[in-house]
C-alpha cells in the first residue's frame, strides 16, 4: 500500500471551481474520510487521483511517484463509484473475479476462487454468487462493486459514497466490515461521504471540504472537539451544535459574536432560565428541546429525568466554542 499526497490541486469546470488548492497527505495505511455536502468537490477529488479527470494545476503523488502523467491503470488505484457499475451479463462470481483476470496479473485460478469466496463472505453475498448482476437488488449490486475493488491489492482504494444506496442495517454492518477489512489489509483508503457518522466511525483522519477547499484535516476527535470554524463544528455532531449569540451567556473572549454549545456541553442546574418545549425519550438518554430568550437549544439529560413540556430549568455552557462574525474560531 502507499502514501498519497496532493499538492495545491486545482480543478475548475468553466467558472465552477470544483477543487480549490487542496493539499493533503493520506498516510500509508490510513483511512481518510473526506466529508462535505453535495457539490463540495469530493467526487472530483477522487476522479483527479484516479486519473479519470485531469487537474488544471497541482500535483498528485502515490507511493513516492508523481503520477500526473500516468493513465488510470498505471496509477494502480481501485475505485468504487457512487453509482455501481457491474457487467450485467456476468454472474456475481465473474464480476468479482474480473479485476483478477487481467492477462498481466496471471493470477492462478485457485487464488481467484479463494479471493472471490473470501470477499463474497465478507460482503454477505455468497448465496448470490451464481446470479446474474441484473438479478440483484440495488444494495447487492453495490456490495458486489465494493467487492470488485477489494479482490485487488492496489496502491490505494478510492471510495465515493459507496454505502449511500444501502438500507440502514446493511450500512451499519458494512461500516464495521469496511473498517475491519481496511485494518487487516493495512490498506490506504480515501473515502468520501456527506455522512458524518461514517466519518466519525471509520476514519483515522477526516478532511472537511467547503466549496472545493480543504478547511480542516485531523483525527475525528480533533475535528469534533477542536474545530477551526463554525462550518466545521456544524458538520459533526448529532443533534447539531447549538449556535447562540455571544451575549446570551456572556463571559467570552473579545471578538466573539457567537458561541457553539454541543448538546452534551450544557450544564443543568445553574445559569440562565430555559423552558422545556419537548422531550424525546431515546432509551439511553432523554433529548430536551428548550428555548432560551427565543433561541432553540437541544441538550441531553439522564434517562431517569422526568421533565415535562413547560418545565423550567437553568442551563449554562460547559467549555463553549467561540466564533467571530465570519465563523472563525476564537481560541
Ligand atoms: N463534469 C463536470 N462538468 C461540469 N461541472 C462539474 C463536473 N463535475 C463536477 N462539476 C461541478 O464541480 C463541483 C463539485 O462537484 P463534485 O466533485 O461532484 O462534488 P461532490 O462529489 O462533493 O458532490 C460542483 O459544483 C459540480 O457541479
Ligand atoms: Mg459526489
Amino acid at each position: 500500500m502507499a502514501e498519497v499526497t496532493l499538492k495545491n490541486l486545482c480543478k475548475s469546470f468553466g467558472e465552477d471551481v470544483a477543487v480549490d488548492d487542496v493539499s493533503m497527505t493520506i498516510p500509508d495505511g490510513a483511512f481518510v474520510v473526506l466529508l462535505g455536502p453535495t457539490g463540495a468537490g469530493k467526487t472530483t477529488t477522487l476522479r483527479l487521483i484516479s486519473g479519470l479527470e485531469k487537474e488544471d494545476s497541482g500535483e498528485i503523488w502515490i507511493g513516492g511517484r508523481n503520477v500526473s502523467g500516468e493513465t488510470p491503470a498505471q496509477r494502480d488505484v481501485a475505485m468504487v463509484f457512487q453509482q455501481y457499475s457491474l457487467y450485467p451479463h456476468l454472474t456475481v462470481k465473474d464480476n468479482l473475479a474480473f479485476p483478477l483476470k487481467s492477462p498481466i496479473l496471471k493470477t492462478p485460478q485457485a487464488e481467484i476462487d479463494r479471493k472471490v469466496a473470501e470477499v463474497a463472505e465478507v460482503l454477505q453475498i455468497s448465496h448470490k454468487l451464481d446470479n446474474k448482476a441484473t438479478e440483484l437488488s440495488g444494495g447487492e449490486m453495490q456490495r458486489v462493486s465494493i467487492g470488485r475493488a477489494l479482490v485487488r491489492e492496489p496502491a490505494v482504494y478510492l471510495m465515493d459514497e459507496p454505502l449511500s444506496s444501502l438500507d440502514a442495517k446493511l450500512r451499519t454492518d458494512l461500516r464495521v466490515e469496511l473498517k475491519r477489512i481496511q485494518g487487516s489489509l493495512g490498506a490506504t483508503l480515501l473515502y468520501v461521504t456527506h455522512d458524518q457518522i461514517e466519518a466519525m466511525t471509520m476514519a483515522t483522519h477526516v478532511g472537511v471540504l467547503d466549496q472545493g477547499r480543504l478547511v480542516q484535516f485531523g483525527t475525528p476527535r480533533e475535528i469534533y472537539e477542536d474545530p477551526d470554524s463554525l462550518y466545521v463544528a456544524s458538520r459533526l455532531g448529532l443533534p447539531r451544535i447549538n449556535v447562540l449569540p455571544a451575549d446570551v451567556f456572556g463571559g467570552v473572549p473579545p471578538g466573539t459574536t457567537q458561541i457553539g454549545m454541543r448538546p452534551e456541553h450544557i450544564r443543568q442546574g445553574d445559569g440562565q432560565d430555559a423552558e422545556v418545549m419537548r422531550v424525546e425519550h431515546l432509551g439511553d438518554q432523554n433529548r430536551l428541546h428548550l428555548t432560551l430568550k427565543g433561541h432553540a437549544i437541544t441538550t441531553i439529560a439522564d434517562p431517569s429525568t422526568d421533565y415535562e413540556p413547560g418545565a423550567h430549568i437553568k442551563i449554562a455552557p460547559k467549555n463553549p466554542l467561540c466564533f467571530d462574525a465570519d465563523g472563525n474560531r476564537i481560541r
